[in-house]
């Protein structure tokens, strides 16, 4: 190659399947010549890889795109993409909004990336082709860190009444277990200790493999049994697909890490059933015993909507006893934000104001309960994994079994180092410890 490598920005909103799908869309770009830059003025393409959750979430792209006119009037051959979510929901709405963009591409399209960017003209593509994308991508070669995403499964058929999700990813699938074998493998020579599962629904899991369909239990087993993979975690689960050997896989795996994402949303039976989430809060209190009984020290955390459609403040103090009864070590909370085309964008909302109120005592609680977990990991040994070198001389950080943020002061210490410490301190988002193994 003659010329200079192009170069690619790109931006990711939303969730870790989009962190997963920027990188395999950057490695995409990459055979055909592109080097990812963090300068968006020196790129020759911008991608925004965007997310359709929340409102706020979605007009991002609109506010982003608007901030990229006088660069793309400056220069006109600058490439501009949309992927993701909003791509899939609006498609080529897009486009008529903002003449800028010259590409429109779905969350199951990308691997038609590289032909989209060299095409003339304005082009979409929101299919959901019947070939596998990830069959039609390179192998996961260079390194990026001791730390990766894979998903091993897409799209969620649940269908909760608030949600975009079904619509944006479309129908649950699973990736065949020797292929996530496979781009496992590759990740591990390439350096990597830590592998996440991802998936909408990741819990579901049911891919092909050796014998009939595996679940998720059995693809965590078979991954541990990687050489060099020391730690596996998984996100996002639906407490209704939590199988039992799932749950055993948590006491008898010691790769599988103590900590778990249970999203419950709410604790209100009533708006449970009016978001469709086919379970009780008594139920979910009865798994949780039963996770815990597998893993004592596992760490719980969860995803909330106030002021869901009727939610009344009885239902919302349901929701605060149900936090009160399980004690998470982090929880995300959300106002609830209707979503064009869900079953619960028809009905009345809660006023604003209430809502905030709402958000704002859950948040509170949730904060108390992080805080109570940090403070209680002070004085015990754990175990981390160096992903960057701190901010301070001598300082590495990395993060625990439990997922919480732990610096180090360790000069000897080099990313992707997996040590055991001792916790000194509890910071509101991070842990302080000190080194004591080699
Ligand atoms: N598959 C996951 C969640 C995916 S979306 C699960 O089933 O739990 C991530 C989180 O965004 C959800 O857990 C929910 O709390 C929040 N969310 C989804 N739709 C929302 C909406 N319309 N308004 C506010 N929050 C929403
Ligand atoms: Fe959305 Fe999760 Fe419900 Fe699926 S299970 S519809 S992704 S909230
Ligand atoms: Fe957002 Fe799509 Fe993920 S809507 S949360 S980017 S699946």
């Amino acid at each position: 190659m003659t010329d200079a490598a192009k170069k690619l920005f790109i931006k990711t909103y939303g969730c870790q399947m989009n962190v997963y799908d920027s990188e395999r869309m950057a490695e995409a770009m990459g055979a055909k010549g592109y080097v990812t830059t963090e300068v968006l003025e020196e790129a020759d393409m911008v991608l925004l890889n965007t997310c359709h959750i929340r409102e706020k979430a979605s007009e991002k792209l609109y506010s982003d795109l608007g901030r990229l006119k006088p660069l793309k009037q400056a220069r006109p051959d600058l490439k501009v993409g949309v992927a993701g979510c909003v791509a899939q929901a609006e498609g080529a709405e897009i486009l008529k909004r903002m003449p800028l963009v010259d590409l429109v591409v779905g969350p199951q399209a990308y691997h038609r990336l590289p032909e989209m960017a060299e095409a003339k003209g304005q082009v979409v593509d929101t299919d959901f082709p019947p070939e596998d994308k990830f069959e039609h991508l390179p192998a996961r070669k260079a390194y990026r860190g001791p730390t990766a995403f894979l998903t091993v499964q897409e799209g969620c058929d649940k269908f909760c009444a608030f949600c975009v999700v079904p619509y944006t990813r479309g129908a649950e699938v699973s990736r065949p277990a020797d292929r996530l074998l496979r781009e496992a493998r590759d990740l591990v020579e390439r350096g990597v200790r830590e592998i996440t599962l991802l998936g909408q629904n990741v819990n579901a899991y049911h891919g092909a493999g050796e014998g009939g369909d595996w679940g998720l239990g059995r693809l965590v087993r078979e991954l541990a049994a990687i050489d060099g993979l020391d730690r596996i975690r998984y996100t996002t689960s639906h407490p209704n697909d939590m199988a039992d050997d799932l749950i055993a896989a948590h006491a008898e795996v010691p790769e599988l890490m103590p900590y778990l994402h249970l999203p419950v949303q709410s604790g209100s039976d009533r708006i449970l059933k009016a978001m469709n989430r086919k379970h009780t809060a008594e139920q979910y209190l009865r798994l949780v015993e039963r996770i815990r009984a597998a893993r004592p020290d596992i760490l719980l955390t969860s995803d909330f909507i106030v002021g869901f459609p009727g939610e009344t403040d009885r239902d919302f103090q349901d929701t605060m006893d149900l936090v009160r009864a399980v004690g998470y070590g982090a929880a995300f909370s959300f106002k609830y934000s209707a979503r064009p085309g869900t079953p619960a964008a028809e009905k009345t909302p809660v006023a604003a104001e209430v809502a905030d109120a709402r958000l704002q005592a859950l948040q509170a609680l949730i904060l108390d309960q992080q805080r109570a977990a940090q403070a209680a990991m002070v004085g015990r040994e754990v175990q981390v994994l160096y992903e960057k070198a701190g901010r301070k001389p001598g300082q590495m950080v990395g993060k625990s079994d439990h997922l919480m943020a732990v610096h180090v002061e360790d000069p000897a210490g080099k990313v992707g180092d997996l040590v055991r410490v001792r916790v000194s301190a509890s910071a509101p988002n991070s842990l302080a410890a000190e080194r004591i193994s080699a």
